[in-house]
């Protein structure tokens, strides 16, 4: 591939079996593509995402554009738990069948590797049926898809939070893992989810199970949740928009990835910012995702995202691109397999008709690339 003749940097590219082979000036090749001057960037990495489930929750947001906020929703039994309710009538066909289009919504814009969790379901059965169409998703999709199990999303009606967060450590979550169907497990720490604890005796879990923790932390309230996972060796907190100097300290301390998701931000119209100046002075690696769900970000478009987090966080563009590519793939624990263009790795890549990296946020919408690779094929 020959990807920039006029630029300074490195202009041709070669892939073989799937993977970058060569990077150089002038690599062989069997079959040259001239791809005429254009932009190439690494494939694009959405490393938070809701998106499979059942319904919408457009009347809530009737409610809160009327002045509702999403607490008060929630504690009225809105909220997730409404999600809750469309999913566990839906079947695992149905939810493969509605999600398809949001993924491919992503998949145009240049998105080679999606994060999908679970949390609507909030039992054994559904939970797993959840997981078990981010699974197909998996193989339906021609780029690589990254399940998460997230059954500490909300505590389910009826029971309590202790109840309710015994079932997933000693119930669902050896079945999860003995069945492979996720990659990590999440849990949302908050006065509307869970606590410290059930955070720490969580992670202790995940961790006998040999699988990665990740946590929705800060996002309503400081809980000091992030400070606390980041020590428990999480690979990422995410949203933040509430963490403190004690929690980026920690998280610098940790080499925890920062997931800022500037949709929910944007859609929730919340007013507190995520202490961006402070992660970057510690040298805390920041993502960006779209955390595209039916409450808080019905946003199904990673640019848009990026173009938030540096119109409303403060984020630089080129901040803002890392965070979408190697950033995003370090939040999953995936950064020796995606996000960067280089030798060795899978060949996921995007082509853009751009003067330069930086218009990806400048322009606000209409925005595709020209061609998108995963693993060496143009999808
Ligand atoms: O990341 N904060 C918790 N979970 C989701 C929202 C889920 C929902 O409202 O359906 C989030 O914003
Ligand atoms: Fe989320």
């Amino acid at each position: 591939m020959v990807a920039d003749p006029e630029a300074g940097g490195e202009s041709c590219f070669a892939v073989s079996d799937g993977r970058f082979s060569a990077i150089g000036e002038n690599v062989p090749a069997a079959r040259r593509v001239d791809l005429g001057g254009a932009t190439v960037l690494p494939g694009l990495v959405d490393c938070h995402t809701h998106l499979v489930y059942a319904g919408d929750r457009c009347s809530e947001h009737a409610l809160r554009l009327g002045g509702a906020s999403y607490e008060e929703i929630a504690r009225a039994g809105g909220g997730i738990l409404s999600t809750v309710e469309a999913v566990r009538t839906a079947t695992e066909t149905d939810l493969v069948e509605a999600a398809l289009p949001r993924a491919h919504a992503l998949i145009r814009e240049g998105v080679t590797v999606l994060e999908i969790k679970s949390g609507y379901g909030l039992d054994l059965d559904n939970e797993l049926k959840l997981l078990k169409a981010i699974r197909r998703l998996g193989e339906q999709l021609p780029i690589r898809v990254r399940a998460t199990f997230l059954g500490a999303h909300a505590v389910p009606p009826g029971r309590t939070r202790g109840e309710y967060l015994r079932e997933v450590v000693d119930e669902m979550l050896p079945i999860v893992a003995a069945e492979n169907l996720a990659d990590a497990v999440d849990i949302f720490v908050e006065t509307i989810g869970f606590d410290l604890t059930d955070l720490s005796e969580l992670a202790q879990a995940a961790d006998r199970h040999g699988l990665p923790l990740r946590v929705h932390a800060e996002q309503l309230s400081a809980m000091g949740a992030s400070g606390m996972a980041a020590r428990l060796g999480v690979t990422s907190c995410d949203h933040l928009e509430f963490a403190r100097p004690d929690d980026v300290a920690a998280m610098a301390e940790c080499g925890t990835v920062a997931v800022l998701l500037p949709g929910a931000f944007y859609f929730l119209r919340e007013t507190q910012r995520p202490p961006v100046e402070a992660f970057r002075g510690a040298g805390v690696r920041m993502a960006v995702a779209s955390d595209l769900n039916p409450g808080s970000s019905p946003i199904a478009s990673l640019l848009i995202c990026m173009h938030m987090a540096c119109t409303l966080f403060g984020l630089t563009a080129s901040e803002a691109l890392e965070a979408v590519t190697r950033h995003g793939a370090a939040a999953m624990g995936m950064e020796k397999t995606a996000g960067i263009v280089d030798v060795g790795r899978p060949a996921d890549f995007t082509v853009w008709d751009l003067p330069s990296p930086q218009h990806l946020v400048y322009q606000l919408g209409g925005l595709t690339p020209t061609a998108v690779y995963a693993g060496g094929n143009r999808l």
